[in-house]
């Protein structure tokens, strides 16, 4: 049997064992993936030791994605450049790490809004870890992209590993680059359920622009709410989930699963 899980701390709220599991019942597959709740001072030698957990590979969440890239002995490009892994293996007894939350990110938008990249400009609210796979991918697709950010420090040492690509200011000047911006994204926790949102002026947005956030829960979160009512195209953040969950699986169980409107039925009904 072929064995992978998803590590955090916590890890009782992943929604990964139900995708995987999904994929697992569908391709008929002798696996397994579960979730393992690791305390902070254990992850050091999990990893370590990974060959002998008995895992093909693994999913790491919050808060061990910078661990998970330090540990591994091989790492893809992307993982080098934003120093997070979402996404661990083995290969010939080495411990290897890539970063799937970007290509998930753009693969969930190419499926939504065919053409949402033709256009150059984006903003991006928010420079934590998850802006950082976010702003890799925008990057990578040729956009211009603003990072806004409460915490301008933040915002400014993201940018500055990409120059001339990615600029950096104050959350409070949202509403300057959301007018020239062609897409917009929230990656911040505003907006998640009894939080804060987003204070951006969606009247000042294109009307063509495309409008996404990362929160999936709710599905659809007051930034994307007053994005839709404003007549732009929208697209929530579940699918992200979804789609960064196929590299891992491929790798893992050697089949190549998609992303079908039943797998994300059977996860809305579990948000
Ligand atoms: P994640 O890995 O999910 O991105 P994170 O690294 O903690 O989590 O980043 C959270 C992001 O949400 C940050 O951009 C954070 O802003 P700061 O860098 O200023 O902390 C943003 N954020 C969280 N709560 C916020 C709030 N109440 N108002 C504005 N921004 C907020």
């Amino acid at each position: 049997m072929i064995r992978a899980a998803v590590l955090g701390w916590p890890v009782s709220q992943s929604r990964s064992p139900l995708i995987h599991g999904y994929w697992l019942k569908q391709f008929g597959i002798d696996g397994d993936y579960g979730r393992i709740a690791i305390e902070p001072g254990q992850i050091d030698s999990f990893l370590a030791h990974f060959a002998d957990s008995g895992l093909a590979g693994c999913n790491v969440t919050i808060p061990y994605k910078e661990v998970a890239a330090r540990a591994a002995g091989h790492r893809q490009p992307v993982v080098e450049r934003i120093g997070a892994a979402n996404t661990l293996w083995l290969e010939n007894g080495v411990l290897c790490a890539d970063n799937t939350d970007g290509i998930g990110f753009v693969s969930n938008l190419d499926e939504r809004v065919p053409g949402w990249d033709t256009q150059g400009e984006a903003l991006v609210i928010g420079a934590g870890g998850a802006a950082a796979a976010v702003v890799d991918a925008l990057v990578e697709r040729g956009f211009m992209v603003r990072v806004v950010n409460r915490t301008l420090s933040r915002a400014e040492a993201l940018a500055s590993r990409y120059p001339g690509q990615v600029s950096a200011d104050v959350l409070s000047e949202a509403n300057r680059y959301a007018a020239t911006a062609n897409f917009l994204v929230n990656t911040t926790s505003l907006g998640m359920k009894g939080d804060g949102a987003v204070d951006l002026d969606m009247n000042v947005v294109s009307c063509d622009a495309v409008v996404t956030d990362i929160v999936y829960v709710p599905l659809v979160t007051p930034f994307l709410e007053a994005a839709a009512a404003r007549g732009l195209r929208t697209v929530d953040g579940l699918g992200m989930l979804l789609h960064q969950a196929v590299p891992g699986f491929t790798r893992w169980f050697g089949h190549r699963p998609t992303v079908t409107a039943e797998l994300r039925v059977l996860i809305e009904a579990d948000l």
